[in-house]
């Protein structure tokens, strides 16, 4: 049989990678997160000029690109064409840049296809959008994680006072949001079978408790 695939979705700074990466160590399992591969898709579209927006330009592109996950204990690596862009992935335009592009069908459908290459044979939690409505809908356990916008760029502001002033973090995260909602594929929703979390009123260690005993009762 299929070892266990678990999908973590939520919109950005519900606390996913922090669980994410729990959830790995604590079952063995392989940690991935599907961000990363459309932000480092993002940085090579900046790279060469390519406008975010442009479905067809975006598409030639993505059929020479390569784009690989190496799951770590610290997070993943990220290799773009056989180079490391991890320590690249994080910064303002290419966060934006990765909010746009993946909103086109082409760009997810062959997303979503590397990723299910990657999680087939299961022992893996995935993070992303739509890990558990697309990516793999037969996942063993689907957690949606949620959160007020106010605690999300709270909580995303902590990990990153130096990046932006708060207000300026509040307003990427809502730009953000809004598009992977409101997107015609695959928008952000939990899926009729996720376990909803929100931690707007919770610590982030109430939340991975309260994830880590579930996933326990069912391994
Ligand atoms: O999770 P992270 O913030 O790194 O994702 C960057 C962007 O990639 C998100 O804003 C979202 O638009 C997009 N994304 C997606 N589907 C996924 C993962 C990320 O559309 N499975």
């Amino acid at each position: 049989a299929r070892k266990l695939i678990i999908a973590i979705d939520g919109p950005a700074g519900a606390g996913k990678s922090t669980v994410a990466r729990h959830l790995a160590t604590r079952f063995g399992l392989l940690n991935l997160e599907t961000g990363a591969m459309y932000r480092a898709f993002a940085r090579k579209a900046i790279e060469q000029g390519v406008n975010p927006d442009d479905a067809e330009a975006l598409t030639a592109l993505a059929s020479s690109t390569a784009i690989e996950l190496e799951p770590t204990s610290a997070g993943n690596r990220v290799l773009l064409d056989g180079q490391d862009v991890t320590a690249t992935l994080r910064d303002k335009e290419v966060t934006q840049a990765a909010s746009r592009v993946s909103v086109h069908p082409p760009i997810r459908n062959w997303m979503v296809s590397l990723q299910r290459a990657m999680g087939q044979h299961g022992g893996v939690v995935m993070e992303g959008r739509d890990i558990g409505t697309v990516v793999f809908p037969d996942a063993d356990l689907k957690f949606f994680l949620d959160a007020s916008p106010e605690a999300r760029s709270h909580r995303r502001y902590l990990e990153t006072p130096q990046a932006a002033t708060h207000a300026a973090l509040h307003e990427e995260l809502r730009k953000r949001d809004e598009r992977d909602r409101n997107r015609a594929e695959s928008p952000l929703r939990p899926a009729p079978d996720a376990i909803v979390i929100d931690s707007t009123e919770m610590t982030l260690d109430e939340m991975l408790r309260a994830i880590e005993e579930t996933v326990a009762a069912r391994v």
